[in-house]
């Protein structure tokens, strides 16, 4: 491997890099208020069937494909098929990049907010808190130069220190977080809400958003797990690897579930609050908790260093594709890229109360997207744009690269997918982008 693009310096330093960029508010934040959204436990369902019937199979491909070229998305693809019209998907990763970015740094921002609003003991009121624009602006420029500092350091030395420690704490607060909810009297309601499925609630909407949210989780379809493969060993297994990714993810997210739903119907509040949820329910859970104010500091603290390691590779994903292609200085680039991010951030930022017009702004139908800016973002970009973006490189892995050397790819390394090689080779040619395919159609209403 050329030396001046790096390379992990462990496996466990790649899977936990990959999970780290995986686990993060998407987990914590997103999933419960869109499984809220959604009617509960039959969304939980269909979610965890996309991650193991799509989001699973599609990861390899990505995996193996950066590995396989050793660039970034959009490199990946003229190194395949150079002067095609295929790298326009390559740049769609890119932007999608810079665009999660934007909002989801802004989401970072508050949670970094509640750290301090977790020691002094006063969570105060939540609205109020998101409509400052003089609060949540500075927090979220804080918290774009920390990912660009930490991305500044290059991909060992930065990604990957941070990521190892501070999971497994965070896993181990979360158990001990479930026992407090589930314990709260009525509790049991919220438990029904979230495993008890009811299928006559699922809809063309409940399935496209759970499509989105499995890839938004697993940090797929804009090129990231090229991004990350593309600093992988060939001695490495990907299988493996992808089945750790998506496993310690989806545990995560299902755990989050457990600790907000039965706290939330405890306190008697509506499960459709929208992205506010966790913020409204979690740092009222901590205040009425003994010793909650210091478990809630704690939580917060790991829950922007999740954040911060989702966003490290969210800026990498533009950072390696200016690097490698425009041969610009690794260091300029991310304070440049960052910058960009930050801009386009400042309507998200501010369309929580603070600007009447970027609160009401409703390019995105209501029936797909809350009318805020955040929201149609986090719809464009969050949802739409991946679903599209895996429905593109699957068919470019599948068909116009070849599916057979993506599973020799897969196969160096792991011997023992020669057995599902066949199957494998189906899903990504056929079931995969047929799939996002038709719940795509059925989002523009074509059904
Ligand atoms: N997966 C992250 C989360 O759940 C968000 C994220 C980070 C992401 N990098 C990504 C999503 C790349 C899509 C693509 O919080």
């Amino acid at each position: 491997m050329a030396a001046h693009r790096g390379e992990w310096s462990s496996k466990l330093g790649f899977v936990f890099a990959a999970a780290g960029s995986a686990i993060g508010l998407g987990n914590i934040w997103r999933f419960p208020y869109i499984v809220g959204e959604n009617g509960g436990a039959a969304f939980v369902f269909v979610y965890v069937f996309f991650v193991i019937a799509i989001g699973l199979p599609y990861m390899f491909a990505e995996l193996a494909l950066g590995r396989s070229v050793q660039r970034n998305p959009v490199g990946a693809i003229e190194a395949i098929k150079p002067g095609s019209a295929w790298k326009a998907v390559g740049y769609l990763g890119v932007i999608t990049g810079l665009g999660i970015l934007s909002f989801y740094g802004v989401i970072a921002g508050w949670t970094v907010g509640y750290i301090y609003k977790m020691f002094v003991g006063n969570p105060g009121n939540f609205g109020q808190f998101i409509g400052d624009p003089l609060t949540v602006i500075p927090l979220f420029a804080f918290f774009i130069i920390i990912t660009a500092l930490i991305v500044h350091g290059g991909v060992s030395g930065g990604i990957e220190k941070w990521s190892k420690i501070l999971m497994p704490i965070f896993f181990i607060l979360l158990v001990g977080l479930i026992v407090y909810s589930v314990t709260l009297d009525g509790a049991e309601k919220g438990l029904s809400f979230y495993l008890m499925p009811d299928f006559s609630k699922i809809s063309g909407k409940t399935i496209l958003a759970a499509l989105g949210q499995a890839f938004f989780s697993l940090s797929l379809g804009m090129g990231l797990m090229i991004t990350y493969g593309s600093y992988v060993s060939k001695k490495e297994n990907l299988v493996t690897s992808a089945v750790y990714i998506a496993l310690f993810d989806t545990l995560i997210a299902i755990m989050a579930g457990l600790v907000i739903f039965p706290a939330l119907f405890a306190m008697g509040k509506s499960p459709e609050a929208g992205p506010t949820l966790v913020f409204v329910v979690l740092p009222e859970l901590f205040l009425q908790m003994p010793g909650g104010l210091i478990v809630g500091a704690l939580f917060f603290i790991l829950l922007s260093v999740a954040a911060l390691t989702s966003t490290i590779s969210l800026l990498e994903v533009p950072v390696a594709y200016v690097v490698d292609e425009m041969k610009m200085s690794r260091k300029t680039v991310v304070w440049i890229v960052a910058f960009v991010a930050f801009l386009l951030g400042l309507p998200s930022a501010l369309s929580q109360g603070a600007s009447a017009y970027w609160s009401h702004f409703g390019w995105i139908p209501k029936r797909l997207a809350s009318q805020d800016f955040l929201s149609q973002m986090s719809f464009i970009f969050g949802d739409f744009s991946l679903a599209f973006g895996a429905f593109v490189l699957s068919i470019f892995i599948g068909w116009v690269w070849g599916a057979k050397y993506a599973a020799d790819e897969i196969e160096t390394g792991s011997s023992a997918f020669s057995k599902g090689r066949q199957l494998w080779i189906f899903m990504i040619r056929y079931f995969i982008p047929v799939i996002i395919f038709l719940i795509l159609l059925n989002l523009f209403g074509i059904f």
